[in-house]
């Protein structure tokens, strides 16, 4: 598995320090709000259960499952809700988990539909930002890493389902996926 990385972006280290660094902002900006945590599976589930651990004011946490990409490394553009969250977000104060921010156009869909639930508030903290290829314009309140245009894999991001249980964020090799 370590072999197809041609290089580690965030080490262990790295990544712990960044999380924590998110978690406290969030922990300061919802004091006195009703925070429910909204995470697309698969790819920030990892990101989720440390960011949670660094949040010391209450959230609920609930999971959307989307499908955006089939199994390659680029968006298809159509995305569809195979899974809805459970809970009732009405007037709450949503910040929705993401592992990666690509094309923007997954986020853009899945933040119409929040939207239109009426939370008293929505906001998005990605771990990581890969702004050249954004193709929608969104705010993003919490931003972990900005990246280059490569594919990264691990801590929750995967290429065709694997790698996503490598502990560091690295580049694939290309001859990988090509
Ligand atoms: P978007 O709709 O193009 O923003 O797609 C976002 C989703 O694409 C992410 O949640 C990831 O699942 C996937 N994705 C985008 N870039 C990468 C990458 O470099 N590595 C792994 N998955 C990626
Ligand atoms: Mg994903």
């Amino acid at each position: 598995m370590n072999q197809d990385v041609l290089k580690v972006l965030f080490n262990e280290k790295e990544i712990k320090d960044k999380v924590k660094e998110l978690g406290k902002k969030i922990s300061d900006d919802y004091k006195d709000k009703d925070l429910v945590l909204i995470t697309v599976l698969k790819g920030a589930v990892i990101f989720l259960s440390d960011l949670m651990r660094e949040i010391d004011v209450h959230c609920d946490i609930d999971f959307m499952v989307v499908s955006s990409y089939g199994s390659g490394t680029k968006t298809s553009g159509v995305v569809k809700i195979k899974k809805d969250v459970d809970v009732n977000i009405e007037g709450r104060d949503i910040v929705i988990i993401e592992d990666i921010l690509d094309s923007g156009m997954t986020l853009q869909y899945i933040m119409g539909i929040l939207q239109s639930r009426n939370p008293n508030s929505i906001e998005v903290c990605t771990l990581l930002n890969k702004p050249a290829r954004r193709e929608v314009d969104m705010s993003i309140k919490y931003n972990g890493f900005t990246i280059p245009d490569e594919f990264v894999v691990g801590y929750g991001l995967d290429y065709s389902e694997k790698y996503r249980n490598l502990p560091y964020i690295g580049v694939l090799k290309p001859e990988i996926y090509t």
